[in-house]
């Protein structure tokens, strides 16, 4: 199952919205694979945005992305990347299509709430920064057989 690291940032707990979006996910049908919630270090924030480090932008990136807590979680699914990449919409909440979690809820470029890996690269990288192997749970809801039909998975 392909799976995809989501990172709810400091501006979705300063606001309240953790519950709403994460039950968007869950709505989807996307699996809970991994949650947990920390704050971010300058160090890892470099690590995180590593393609983002020298541009002009990233200063503010990284004051914004330490400045509050954030919930890390890992979902399954399948083309689980590009499910979520399209429910978040476009980077800039002010861009993003209405009806995408962006489009809804952000008016920013950079505080556009939630992460979601691009690639199936930048998945196992970010991953990895945030939770050991034995921290991503091999489950199968009950229900999953009322969301996607044999075979599909
Ligand atoms: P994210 O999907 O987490 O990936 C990189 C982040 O950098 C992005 O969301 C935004 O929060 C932020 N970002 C991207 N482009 C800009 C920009 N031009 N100005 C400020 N922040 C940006």
């Amino acid at each position: 199952m392909e799976k995809t690291f989501v990172m709810f940032k400091p501006d979705c707990l300063e606001r309240g919205l953790v519950g709403r979006i994460l039950t968007r996910f869950e709505e989807k049908g996307l699996r809970l694979l991994a949650m947990k919630m920390l704050r971010i270090t300058p160090a890892m924030a470099k690590q995180h945005y590593a393609e983002h480090v020298e541009k002009p932008f990233y200063p503010g990136l990284e004051e914004f992305i330490t400045a509050s807590p954030v919930v890390a979680a890992v979902f399954g699914g399948p083309e689980v990347i590009r499910v979520v990449r399209e429910m978040l919409g476009a980077t800039s909440g002010l861009k993003a299509a209405a009806g995408t979690i962006r489009g809804d809820y952000s008016a920013s470029r950079q505080m556009n709430l939630v992460h979601a890996s691009d690639s199936p690269e930048s998945a196992d990288r970010e991953i990895t920064i945030y939770f050991t192997p034995a921290e991503i749970l091999s489950w199968d809801p009950s229900l999953a057989c009322w969301f996607q039909a044999p075979g599909e998975i």
